[in-house]
């Protein structure tokens, strides 16, 4: 039988969060952040969440998501989340989970859709995330030195639980 992924919201103080966030941005997995992950880098993205998700396997921290406005204002309507795995627990359904939940989450906190500004074209999550039902709607050519990064936007279930339809080029 799988183990049961628990999930949980947090905070950005959740004991070794940090760390695992800091051994993604050393490894430049997914994230554009420079090594060393400064703290204040940190707290920008996970200190100023909407909301943190914290997944445990066993009581013991696998993953995280994080959900805030995307942008101030006028577009904080629309979310911008993020999500990580530590390396011993990838593969095993995690951050379909901590995905899965965003979507779910979205909208009791205000949130009518969810946008990734910044998703490395080869990043491992990028199926996830288009069989999840998000679209492709930017392309930012050369983000990074070999190869682009992609714009992502979808739709969170209204109160009927539908989807709004994606949206169609003005
Ligand atoms: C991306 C990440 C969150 C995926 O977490 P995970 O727990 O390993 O993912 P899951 O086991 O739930 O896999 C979900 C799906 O993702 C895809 N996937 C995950 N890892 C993959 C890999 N190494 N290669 C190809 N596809 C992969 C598969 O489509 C998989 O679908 P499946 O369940 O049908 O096999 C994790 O690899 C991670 O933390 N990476 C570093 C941070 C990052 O890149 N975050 C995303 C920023 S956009």
């Amino acid at each position: 039988m799988p183990r049961p992924i628990d999930l949980m919201t947090g905070t950005a103080t959740e004991p070794g969060l940090f760390e695992l966030f800091a051994g993604i941005v050393e490894r430049g997995e997914g994230f554009p952040q420079l090594p060393p992950l400064r703290t204040e880098e940190y707290a920008a993205m996970w200190g100023a969440a909407t909301a943190v998700v914290i997944a445990r396997m066993d009581g013991i921290l696998a993953g995280a998501s994080y959900l805030k406005p995307n942008g101030p204002g006028l577009g904080a309507h629309i979310a911008n989340a993020g999500y990580i795995v530590s390396p011993e627990h990838r593969g095993i359904g995690v951050g379909r989970r901590l995905v899965e939940d965003s979507i779910r989450r979205a909208p009791a906190l205000g949130f009518d859709a969810i946008q990734f500004n910044f998703v490395f074209e080869r990043n491992p999550a990028l199926g996830l995330y288009l069989e999840l039902g998000w679209v492709v709607i930017g392309r930012i050519p050369r983000a990074l030195v070999d190869q682009d990064a992609l714009i992502l936007w979808r739709a969170t279930p209204g109160e009927s639980g539908d989807a709004p339809p994606p949206p169609t080029r003005g």
